[in-house]
């Protein structure tokens, strides 16, 4: 599959950022400034509690809203918990799943990964399954056994109709609001990697038409270097997404 055809993928990820009154304001600001960008699914994640004010403010838009986190049952008595279904019925299209801060401050695990992965699957949500080394384990040249454990943990046990429905994001940890952007460079030779692993656990196929999204500083200013690469298919981004000023231009200008 040549480059053209993994359509790209812009994503905002609030974090717990924003209230309601400001999630309808970045929106007032948001919607038109990228009313005419077709060329690319443009994705953002509030807070939970956010994401029906986000789908009303996006109604008859083309951004989609996703969830940030779930659990994999469809209820019961799990206090706290919000289910694929729940967030579905409340407006959402896409679920970040297994970021490296549920990972390492909420101690989710592959297996956990992979059960909220299916839920989401079933419930028919588009995962944005995140994986992703820590500085140590890059500087220790882990980076691709880290990454390797990781992906097979995590969506390695999917059917492939499952897999050919996902996103993965490649966001090492080291660059995670830090400021230091993997360069372009780097970041296309991971999700090489990741693509090789996609190949060996189901078919050159999937591999060739999995998308995956860069995460880690991305801004208005680095943004065209990682899109220019052929193996970076859309981006997963943090602190630059608050901004309905700067995520615009992110939007819009990742190909000029
Ligand atoms: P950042 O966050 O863009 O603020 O580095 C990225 C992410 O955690 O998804």
């Amino acid at each position: 599959m040549t480059q053209s055809k993994r359509r790209r993928v812009i994503a905002g990820n609030w974090k717990m950022f924003k209230t309601q009154a400001e999630t309808r304001a970045f929106f007032a600001a948001f919607n038109p400034s990228v009313a005419g960008v077709t060329d690319c699914d443009i994705v953002i994640a509030p807070p939970s509690i956010n994401i029906p004010a986000a789908a009303a403010a996006t109604k008859g838009t083309h951004i989609a809203i996703s969830s940030q986190n779930h659990y994999w049952e469809k209820e019961g008595a799990f206090t706290g918990e919000i289910s694929a279904g729940m967030v579905v019925e409340a407006g959402c299209r896409y679920a970040i799943i297994g970021h490296s801060e549920r990972r390492h401050i909420f101690g989710e695990t592959n297996e956990m990964v992979f059960k909220k992965t299916k839920s989401a699957l079933a419930a028919g949500l588009t995962p944005i399954v995140c994986i992703g080394e820590m500085l140590a384990d890059r500087q220790a040249g882990r980076t691709e056994n880290i990454c390797q454990t990781q992906f097979q943990g995590s969506v390695g046990a999917l059917t492939p109709e499952e897999f050919s429905r996902i996103l993965v994001a490649y966001e090492p940890v080291w660059a995670i609001g830090t400021g230091h952007t993997a360069t372009p460079e780097i970041a296309a030779a991971v999700h090489g990697f990741v693509r090789q692993c996609a190949a060996e656990m189901f078919s050159a196929g999937h591999a060739a038409a999995i998308r995956i999204l860069y995460g880690g500083s991305v801004k208005p200013d680095n943004i065209q270097g990682l899109m220019a690469q052929v193996e970076i298919d859309g981006v997963l981004v943090g602190g630059a997404s608050l901004d309905p000023k700067s995520f615009a231009t992110i939007v819009k200008d990742w190909q000029r």
